[in-house]
């Protein structure tokens, strides 16, 4: 894969991680892409035009007209010149920027002018990064068809440690050969992806449930929509934001009803994913009336819940693939290879709640990946995307599939 003749207009702001856009600008540069770079005025505090001019082959542009001529810099012509507009790292200030249509500087209003495809990966402090402003910017971004490629955690610049560096040039490097090379290889294939939790009432205003977000269950749905893949979602109740007139959506609350509209379409399935974090149990009894509050304590009942994937996993033809998921506290390994045999997957995908950046609600992972075979391989704490596109890239290694 190369970004042979790809032209790529990389932004640059201000932002301690501004000096990994050097080796992100070699990296581009050797995969094969014309490479033009925009800094914003304090990206200059952190690294200097003359080291990215000479990286990139090309002049560095900051303003609106080039210092010794006084020729204008088109701002229309270099959006129009672009495949790609990357900015990376992006600061808080230029997200709030871009998301709020301001133009007060060559970078924001190449941003405006852009027709290309944007990627935004954003840099910053941890609690910059989760701020209600931040978040929301970020979020109406995404509403505007931007790709955010999202920060990963580790040590930051401020001593802290958690998410807000931005992400690895390597990872960036990834996405957009991911995105120039997509070669839609699971066009023709029906993918059915169960995610998010269940609820089970326990009377009309009170359920059991667990953590499940669905961020790991969207980005396997995305991921495998941009790849070709017809993609049909069974839901428990998440609050993600979703473009659901991408995919045949389904929103169901209980494991029952997950079951039923699993069950109904499977057959006609090619891959089957199970996400969704199923309750196991549910009570045994589901009151009409709210409980009500009296001296003693309630014991509850407690009925087993359907295996969904247990149950479509006998059911499963030698054509299709059964991907599972295990989210394990102890012996992990061992509990997630018996289920793969257990539920007849072709592959089980480990994450612990014990891995920092892994698991419930986070918008990273970490997972070991396991085939029938025994073979695995290991991911780093990475974007749910990143992810995401590492299990379909292990899916296109399973033997029924080659
Ligand atoms: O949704 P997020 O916040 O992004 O978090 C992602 C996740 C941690 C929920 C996800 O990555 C994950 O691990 N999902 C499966 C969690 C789980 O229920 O694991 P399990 O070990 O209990 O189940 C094993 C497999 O059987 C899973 O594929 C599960 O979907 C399936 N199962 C389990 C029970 C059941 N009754 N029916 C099932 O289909």
């Amino acid at each position: 894969m190369s970004l042979q003749g790809k032209k790529i207009l990389l932004g640059v702001t201000g932002s301690i991680a501004a000096y990994k856009s050097a080796h992100l600008t070699r990296l581009l540069v050797k995969a094969g892409a014309e490479v033009q770079i925009i800094m914003s005025a304090s990206a200059s505090d952190f690294i200097t035009p003359l080291t990215l001019a000479t990286l990139s082959k090309n002049p560095v542009l900051s303003q609106f007209k080039k210092d010794e001529t006084g020729e204008w810099n088109n701002h229309v012509k270099l959006g129009l010149w672009a495949d790609l507009f990357l900015i990376a790292p992006v600061s808080a200030n230029t997200l709030a920027k871009f998301a709020n249509g301001l133009c007060d500087n060559l970078l924001s209003a190449v941003y405006l002018s852009a027709r290309c495809p944007v990627m935004l990966a954003p840099a910053m402090d941890l609690d910059m990064y989760q701020h209600p402003s931040v978040l929301a910017n970020m979020s109406k971004l995404r509403s505007f068809g931007n790709q955010i490629l999202d920060a990963e955690s580790g040590e930051l610049a401020s001593g802290l440690s958690g998410q807000g560096r931005m992400m690895e040039p390597e990872h960036i490097l990834l996405e957009l050969l991911r995105y120039f090379n997509s070669s839609q290889e699971f066009k023709g294939k029906k993918v059915l992806i169960t995610m998010g939790p269940t609820q089970e009432a326990l009377d009309p205003v009170r359920f059991i449930s667990n953590h499940s977000s669905g961020k790991m269950g969207l980005a396997l749905a995305k991921a495998f929509q941009e790849r070709g893949a017809d993609v049909y979602v069974v839901s428990g109740p998440v609050s993600l934001e979703v473009e659901k007139e991408k995919f045949h959506w389904k929103d169901v609350n209980t494991a029952n009803e997950m079951f039923r509209a699993s069950s109904s379409i499977h057959p006609q399935m090619d891959i089957c994913v199970f996400a969704a974090a199923v309750a196991d149990y549910a009570p045994a009894k589901v009151s009409e009336e709210k409980i009500k509050k009296s001296d003693s304590n309630v014991i509850l009942e407690l009925k087993k819940n359907v295996d969904i994937a247990g149950e479509l996993g006998k059911l499963k033809k030698i054509n299709q693939i059964h991907v599972g998921f295990a989210l394990e506290t102890e012996n992990e390994k061992e509990n997630a290879k018996a289920k793969l045999q257990k539920k007849n997957f072709d592959l089980i995908v480990l994450n612990s709640t014990r891995e920092e950046g892994a698991g419930f609600k986070l918008d990273t992972n970490k997972v070991e990946i396991f085939q029938g075979s025994g073979q695995s391989v290991s991911s780093e704490v990475s974007s749910k995307d990143v992810i995401a596109n590492l299990i379909l890239d292990q899916i296109k290694t399973i033997p029924v599939w080659i």
